[in-house]
């Protein structure tokens, strides 16, 4: 489906986002590994969490949806998944399917994971592999590198793995198998990830211990369900932060945004170009930090990002792209490498479909150099690659072009951010 937008004049108004994806993911899969009911509420009813619901139904787990947002997660406790009588799909979502991976790597049954056309592309060897060291069966294309993966579990050792990348799936799917291991396993990471894992585990009565660097599971812990108040995704937030702050003279109050601070690049990054963002009635929620966030029209200068912030920003790049082309003078993006294995490569579609608005975007190797101070084009014809958040990018941008412009495969907004456009028409 293509969607037409016109941009704006400004945007003003209160609003908040939908719940954060990741949170999301591990409310329904770690109640599934409960004993106990797990009761979700602010619940993401995104295209991608569906398919983790979906897939845990398969699994044998008894999950009530009470409404887009409500969930109760019937867990069936450390040793009650059931083998699937079909493949598991995990449409676009790559945390599905590499946490999923980890938790079906304890399993002694069989079962198949697949999903779509991208995430037959990404790198699952990442996670196979060190699960297979663990002591899983994990076959599939590519030498068992890429899905479908068909999986058989059980028996597995203890280990200590030592990422070569800060990837938060990674160190989930390792952690959710060391739940099922003998002994106790560990994770170390390049930078720190973001950790709502070891968070949520905490909640659910999982001793999460740092020894020497890694992070460390013992084998056996068993999850007792609780209620999980899944925050507003800073992820969404970034499209609005961006909107309001290159329009002039906007001002919009998003409600109830997860400030985790292994979430928090853009806010840094915002504000250190200039934006004027006010962080108000912070509290807690879920075992996680909670505030609304108030963002105002705002002239921007150019950065530089790198190093341990890109992990805190990962999925933010694209929209940041898109406020570095409405900054003065060139940004600089690197150590972004990770955005090539995204829903999309993620260096080559932002540097692409941002040309098409007539911004100069250089492709770099490990990020983007992007020249501020464009008056963007309209008449852009954009194909989002069906990547969500490349089509809510490149929507924020189309807000301050100077005509119309056309998004193909709009529904992939679908996948994070149901309500995206009508949230913006509201403001
Ligand atoms: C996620 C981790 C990140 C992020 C993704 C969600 C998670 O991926 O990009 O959107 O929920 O653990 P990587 O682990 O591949 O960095």
């Amino acid at each position: 489906m293509d969607k037409q937008i016109q941009p704006v004049t400004r945007l003003t108004g209160e609003v908040s986002v939908p719940g954060d994806k990741s949170i999301s993911h591990r409310a329904v899969m770690f109640g599934a590994l409960a004993d106990g009911v797990t009761r979700v509420t602010g619940f993401l009813p995104g295209a991608d969490c569906l398919s983790t619901v979906d897939c845990f139904r398969k699994l044998g787990v008894q999950i009530e949806q009470h409404s887009p947002t409500e969930l109760s997660v019937h867990g069936v406790g450390l040793d009650g998944l059931q083998e699937p009588t079909d493949v598991l799909d995990v449409g676009n979502s790559g945390t599905t399917a590499r946490l999923m991976l980890g938790i079906l790597a304890g399993q002694s049954f069989h079962c198949t994971v697949t999903g779509d056309a991208s995430i037959r592309k990404r790198p699952m060897g990442r996670v196979a592999g060190p699960l297979r060291e663990m002591g899983a069966r994990i076959e599939g294309r590519d030498g068992g590198r890429l899905a479908p993966l068909s999986v058989r579990g059980g028996g597995l050792q203890a280990f200590r793995y030592d990422s070569p990348v800060a990837s938060a799936q990674v160190k989930s799917g390792i952690l959710l198998a060391g739940l099922f291991a003998e002994g106790a396993t560990g994770v170390r990471e390049p930078e720190p990830s973001r950790d709502h894992t070891e968070r949520m585990l905490q909640a659910f009565g999982v001793v999460v211990e740092d020894r020497e660097g890694y992070i460390t599971v013992q084998g056996g812990s068993r999850l007792t369900a609780t209620d999980i108040e899944v925050p507003g995704d800073i992820s969404s937030a970034a499209f609005l932060l961006v909107a309001a702050a290159i329009v002039p003279g906007s001002d919009v109050t998003i409600r109830g945004v997860g400030l985790n601070p292994t979430r928090t690049g853009i806010l840094d990054v915002l504000l250190d170009m200039g934006a004027q963002i006010e962080v108000v009635n912070e509290r807690q929620a879920g075992g996680e930090p909670v505030a609304d966030l108030r963002v105002r029209g705002s002239r921007l200068r150019a950065t530089t990002v790198r190093g341990a912030i890109i992990p805190r920003l990962i999925d933010e790049v694209p929209v940041l792209a898109v406020a570095a082309t409405q900054a003065e003078g060139v940004t600089e993006i690197r150590d972004a490498a990770e955005l090539k294995v995204k829903e999309s490569n993620r260096i080559a579609t932002t540097a692409n479909e941002l040309r098409k608005f007539g911004a100069i975007v250089e492709e770099l190797e490990d990020g983007l150099r992007i020249h501020g101070g464009a008056q963007l084009q309209g008449g852009a014809v954009i194909e989002t690659h069906h990547d969500h958040r490349i089509a809510m990018s490149m929507a924020v941008a189309a807000l301050v072009a100077n005509g119309a412009t056309t998004i193909r495969d709009w529904e992939s907004v679908d996948v994070s951010f149901p309500g995206f456009a009508e949230l913006f028409q509201n403001l």
